[in-house]
């Protein structure tokens, strides 16, 4: 699909549809809508008035033309509530209207820059929002069966003044570009498991490094028996499948040996191990490399953008499967860090893994680290499907990460990693053990994941509620959802900006 700029009046523009809005209880159209309801004779206006385009927030309204413009659907997208608009709704109203039109079968749609100038949004924020909205809303997992709509192939945003041309085609590009490894990240998730093993991701990662001149490392279990990685091996033991641990690094600021660590956990099947999961719905645990996918996307889209900065992505990958060979409750495990690990539940299997990736990111020196993981049940329970849970050693690492969610619209929360509850992860007979009480599952298991980051400043966010979607809304669709690839984008280029302003 082409996202381009078209300078003009959006009223005049061939296309088989256009795009104008309206804010929830406007009772008169402003702007560009009501320049299209001039031409239409105040159909836009009367329909507002019977209360049938009401503008609410993700409606998309559609009134057809007969011959009045060229083209031949007006749709008024609804940007809800005055108050209530940021660039995030831009985002989701375009998915939402992409959508619509497609189901028309539109393949040329033209809009107006929703948003800009309302509330201190910039056109260049608006276009950059659009096109993330249009390619993550139009997203669908196409590869084993045919879509059941066409493709919508061009989308053109109509702007009045030629100057700022340029400026926007930088943030399309920009746009396009995060979305594009957000969709790459939504088909590693959506990838079965049978297809998407720890050797293949291996093979995807080895792929991305070629592309995107980057540099790729990944370690057998023979290298993680040398590095004394016996909780990921632990892991490890139950399927045939070999293990991987994985390293993608981007070497933007060569005057410099540091650099930060993403880490990702690659399960990419989760049955539970010995403990194993209810057959019910245990297909959703193909997403359990969720968190794997999700750092390796957000290098490709850093490579692209450049900032001067290194960042190291470190992914443990392995299946979490029950057999004669594996793992059992009651097992101990020697961590690559030295301690030891009473196995309570085999299904306690994310903390396992990373706590050995994080020992090894440390071991490469990566600073700070952030882990992403869809590791406990127990967060989608305390905060639901709309947020990430956010917990970690360093409060200003913790606020950054949260300012940069916020500046992309993902929702992240923070949790509280209280001292009183690790009593929860004593063993009797190991230093520690991976499972809680029933209660602040989500809490227990970043203390277990605390257990393994010495100084470094670390912040782990839990995805488990977050990483994928039964609904589509917005840009949002159904399956894997992509999230955090924007946050850890967008932290990796401000922190760039602000180291190099020191
Ligand atoms: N991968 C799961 C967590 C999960 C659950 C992700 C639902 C997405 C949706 C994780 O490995 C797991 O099984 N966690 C257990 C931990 C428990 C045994 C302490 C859980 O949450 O039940
Ligand atoms: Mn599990
Ligand atoms: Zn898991």
């Amino acid at each position: 699909m082409e996202i381009k700029i078209i300078v003009g009046d959006i009223a005049q523009i061939e296309a088989d549809a256009i795009v104008v809005n309206l804010f929830e209880g406007m009772e008169q159209p402003g702007g560009a809508t009501a320049a299209v309801d001039e031409v239409l004779e105040g159909v836009l206006s009367s329909l507002i008035s019977r209360g049938e385009i009401k503008g609410k927030f993700g409606e998309v309204s559609i009134v057809h033309t007969f011959g009045k413009l060229p083209a031949g659907i007006v749709a008024i997208a609804g940007l809800g509530k005055r108050q209530d608009f940021n660039v995030d709704r831009i985002r989701g109203i375009t998915g939402d209207f992409c959508r619509a039109l497609r189901k028309l079968n539109c393949h040329r749609i033209a809009t107006i820059l929703h948003g800009s100038g309302i509330g201190g949004i910039e056109l260049e924020a608006s276009a950059e929002a659009i096109a993330e909205g249009a390619l993550l809303g139009l997203y669908g997992f196409t590869k084993y069966k045919k879509p059941e709509y066409e493709d919508i192939e061009e989308i053109l945003l109509a702007v009045r003044e030629k100057g700022k041309v340029p400026i926007l085609e930088t943030a399309i590009g920009k746009g396009k570009l995060v979305a594009e490894a957000i969709n790459l990240a939504r088909d590693m998730v959506n990838e079965p498991a049978n297809c998407m093993t720890p050797g293949q991701m291996a093979e995807a990662a080895k792929e991305i490094a070629g592309k995107y001149n980057l540099e790729f490392k990944v370690f057998d279990r023979e290298d993680m028996e040398t590095m004394g990685m016996g909780a990921l091996l632990g892991v490890a033991k139950g399927s045939n499948q070999p293990p991987k641990l994985i390293t993608l690094s981007y070497k933007g600021d060569e005057r410099s040996e540091k650099a930060v660590g993403f880490l990702g956990k690659g399960i990419t099947f989760d049955s539970g191990g010995i403990s194993i999961k209810p057959s019910e719905g245990m297909n959703e645990m193909k997403d359990d490399m969720a968190g794997a996918a999700t750092v390796m996307t957000a290098v490709v889209a850093i490579a692209q953008l450049k900032p001067k900065i290194n960042v190291t992505a470190v992914i443990p990958a392995t299946e979490n499967l029950p057999s004669g060979t594996a793992l059992k409750p009651g097992d101990v495990l020697k961590a690559m860090n030295g301690k030891t690990i009473e196995v309570i539940s085999t299904d306690a299997e994310g903390r396992l893994i990373l706590a050995d990736a994080l020992s090894y990111a440390q071991k490469l020196g990566l600073s700070p680290l952030i882990d992403l993981a869809t590791l406990t049940g127990a967060c989608r329970v305390a905060l639901g499907t709309l947020y990430s849970g956010v917990f970690g050693n360093d409060q200003d690492l913790i606020d950054k990460i949260l300012k940069a969610a916020e500046k992309t619209g993902e929702r992240m929360w923070q949790m509280p990693m209280p001292e009183e509850y690790k009593e929860q992860n004593k063993s009797e007979i190991a230093d520690v053990k991976n499972t809680g009480n029933r209660y602040g599952g989500a809490i227990t298991a970043a203390l277990f994941l605390a257990e393994f980051v010495d100084n470094t400043p670390w912040v782990h966010i839990d995805i488990a509620g977050t990483a994928s979607s039964t609904k589509e809304s917005g840009y949002i669709t159904k399956g894997a959802t992509g999230v955090g690839v924007r946050t850890l984008v967008e932290l990796a280029l401000s922190e760039a900006k602000s180291r190099e302003a020191t």
